[in-house]
């Protein structure tokens, strides 16, 4: 049976530049009709310039691939109203990071003080520019992401007509924290709805698991499982595929990040396909965000996949991806653009 999956959309990945960006770029580019290009480079990008130029580059490394880079600026609580204004038709979405909080988010926000964003935040609502958002305090590891939902509940109650994205989330406090509020939004990663801790430290440490935030409980995992399996309108597929070199994941200091670019529409099948909600997938990977971002337009491209084994490569290039070296049960065997 073939699966034929509709514009689908990555809304949360790490693309990266230089060499490493022409090695990953187009194995998004293959699955995807689009995605959200995170701002978190060295250093990020912040200004018109630089979102431009990071586009030019992205554009250039994916081929003829039909292909929407949406780019992202990295959120200063001292952009005006103005600047917006003049960046708006260029970005999609603007990302928070707490500051330090993960791989090159040092210039973040600290302290979540609400008359701080208050100018930013009214400005994003007044031109409809949603707010991404990696929601961890710089708690307990494992509560990080429980202990960041009231500051969502804080922003989300003062800044009503502010889209608010909840990014990558995985426990069953930030599922909850979904229905509460109108204007909550989230996106979930393939590897968040395939591991728990279990998988990354207990048994050897598996670095290419690790990542920020951490893979919860297995009740976590469950909440996840059962909001993405059900198409929730609130939730949408970001795969946060954040590619490092394997000599930064397989050292002492591991980098976070999980490289899932090239194996997500494949593991999202399968899994879609076991638990028989197949029809659930197309609102998951596409048409959830389409309504949620209503700021963007998605090329027309479509991906089929049929149950042929593929066994995923130990690398490509200098990164290690999910499951490398296993052997999947779908395969893409077609692309239309
Ligand atoms: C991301 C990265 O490497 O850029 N890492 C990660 O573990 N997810 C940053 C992020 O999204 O937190
Ligand atoms: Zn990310």
């Amino acid at each position: 049976m073939a699966i034929i999956i509709n514009k689908p959309l990555d809304m949360h990945l790490h693309l990266r530049d230089g060499d490493m960006l022409k090695t990953v770029a187009p194995l998004s580019s293959k699955s995807f009709a689009g995605a959200i290009i995170m701002p978190n480079l060295v250093p990020p990008v912040t200004t018109r310039e630089e979102l431009v130029s990071y586009r030019d580059r992205i554009k250039s490394s994916i081929g003829d691939d039909t292909f929407t880079p949406y780019m992202t600026l990295f959120f200063k609580p001292t952009y005006t109203k103005e600047f917006l204004e003049s960046i708006k038709d260029e970005l999609t979405s603007i990302k928070l990071y707490p500051a330090g909080i993960t791989t090159n988010s040092e210039g973040g926000v600290s302290g979540f003080n609400v008359e701080e964003l208050r100018e930013t935040l009214d400005a994003m609502s007044e031109l409809e520019i949603p707010l991404s958002i990696h929601g961890e305090t710089n708690g307990f590891v494992m509560d990080r992401e429980a202990e960041f939902v009231s500051i969502y509940e804080m922003l989300a109650t003062n800044f009503p007509k502010l889209t608010i994205i909840m990014e990558h989330i995985t426990t069953k406090e930030s599922v909850e924290a979904l229905d509460r509020f109108n204007n909550l939004y989230a996106t979930i990663t393939l590897h968040h709805l395939m591991i728990t801790l279990d998988d990354v430290a207990g048994g050897m440490l598996q670095p290419h698991l690790f990542c920020k935030p951490i893979a919860k409980r297995p009740e976590d995992r469950e909440a996840l499982r059962r909001v993405a399996l059900d198409g929730h309108p609130k939730v949408m597929f970001g795969s946060d595929s954040a590619p490092h070199p394997q000599d930064a994941k397989e050292s002492c200091g591991c980098a976070a990040g999980v490289f899932t670019s090239p194996i997500a529409l494949q593991v999202l099948t399968q899994l879609f396909m076991e638990n028989s909600t197949l029809e659930k997938l197309q609102d998951f990977v596409s048409n959830n965000a389409q309504k949620i971002y209503k700021n963007i337009s998605v090329p027309k491209k479509s991906i089929t996949l049929e149950k042929i084994p593929f066994t995923v490569p130990n690398r490509y290039g200098i990164v290690v991806p999910m499951y490398a070296g296993e052997t999947l049960a779908y395969t893409i065997t077609k692309i239309e653009r």
